[in-house]
């Protein structure tokens, strides 16, 4: 038994959970997904699985996305990364609703099935529908020769290397870091993008690993926030654009891992009924950077305090604004506006983490969900 405890141990590379040991893993992982695709100095994005398809996403008409659980999170970043670089329309569906109601696919269309396992059953369906109607599909999944990678035309795998917590973390920002590839790598077939704007890009992406470092050094300072709202019974999670989905994807980590409710909102539609539920016992988590709607989002903290919320914001390094009106701010580095849900998904990851940790929750593997998801 001691040989078992001290085998997992090893495991965990010193880490008490899988889960932070993953966490601690993004700069390490995101940096083995870039590696061999952006070419910073050239202007260039190389994926070697969808040279083939190079023509095909020259001329697409429309991109179909389908995935489930913290996947269909990451598709929907990658929405708003296709749609404003690459300017192709896409729809991201869950794999379980998209299956199940006739959808309307032609040989046309592109559909990229996101999955970390390459075994969710629902998201395998939902392809072999596709395929069965002519389109063409590419997988984003991390693990090498599972079932999807076997059944798509073409893909990019992830790299993020093995993921034990149940809780996704470092397979979702591998995932959004292949989005964002996949996105300016259309920019640059379809010629959407100017080649001096995408090296300046691609420079800052190949930063990303530097600053998901930096800001995992928030640690110490969102434990101690994490201890102030460890009891809490309801939170929300707030962002707008693609900060949006970063908050659909803070909810679901917390609520997964910690069992507190959790709802994720754009930040806009709180007056439409979250906002009811705001008193001074709910903490709304806010993700805040200065990027193009910082000053809408300051708006809705207003909104927010005024009915005596508890604000933690994640704000941009050097903020002063929001942290003047927030109870609790985490900082994160300044970048710019497509690799922000790269940074701003890691303090609430933690913030997850050291939640569940204090209430006493199996972190790693959570009652009643599974890793793989393999009926339907
Ligand atoms: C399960 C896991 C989630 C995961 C989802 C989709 O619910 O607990 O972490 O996001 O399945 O899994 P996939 O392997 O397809 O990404």
């Amino acid at each position: 038994q001691r040989l078992d405890i001290q085998l997992e141990m090893l495991e965990k590379g010193g880490y008490e959970h899988f889960m932070l040991k993953e966490i601690y893993e993004q700069p390490r992982s995101i940096r083995d997904c870039m590696r061999g695709r952006i070419y910073p100095q050239q202007g260039k994005v190389q994926l070697g699985g969808l040279k083939e398809y190079a023509d095909k996403l020259k001329n697409v008409d429309r991109i179909i996305i389908v995935a489930c659980g913290t996947s269909w999170h990451a598709g929907l970043v990658g929405e708003y990364l296709i749609e404003e670089y690459a300017r192709v329309p896409v729809e991201v569906e869950y794999a379980s609703e998209f299956r199940y109601r006739n959808p309307i696919i032609s040989e046309k269309d592109v559909v990229i099935a996101i999955s970390q396992s390459g075994e969710t059953a629902d998201t395998m369906a939902a392809i072999e529908l596709a395929k069965e109607k002519g389109a063409t599909i590419f997988g984003i999944c991390n693990v090498v020769g599972a079932s999807i990678p076997r059944t798509t035309h073409a893909g990019v795998y992830t790299h993020a290397g093995p993921e034990i917590g149940v809780a996704s973390t470092k397979a979702f920002t591998a995932q959004v870091s292949v989005l964002t590839l996949i996105a300016f790598y259309i920019a640059q077939q379809r010629g959407t993008i100017a080649r001096n704007k995408l090296i300046e890009y691609l420079t800052e992406l190949n930063e990303i690993p530097e600053l998901v470092e930096k800001a995992l050094k928030a640690n110490d300072h969102i434990q101690s926030i994490a201890a102030k709202f460890k009891d809490s019974r309801n939170c929300l999670f707030l962002g707008r654009g693609s900060s949006f989905p970063v908050a659909l994807e803070g909810a679901l980590k917390l609520k997964e891992i910690s069992y507190i409710h959790a709802e994720g909102y754009p930040a806009a539609e709180m007056k439409h009924g979250p906002i009811a539920l705001i008193d001074d016992e709910m903490p709304v988590v806010v993700i805040a950077t200065k990027h193009s709607s910082y000053e809408k989002v300051i708006s809705n903290i207003q909104e927010v305090k005024a009915r005596g919320g508890h604000i933690i914001a994640i704000v941009t390094e050097g903020d002063t604004e929001v942290k003047g009106m927030a109870d609790y701010a985490i900082e994160i580095p300044q970048t710019a506006e497509p690799f922000v849900p790269l940074l701003a998904t890691i303090p609430l990851q933690l913030l997850s983490y050291h939640i569940a940790v204090m209430r006493g929750c199996n972190v790693d593997q959570p009652r009643n969900l599974a890793k793989s998801v393999t009926v339907e």
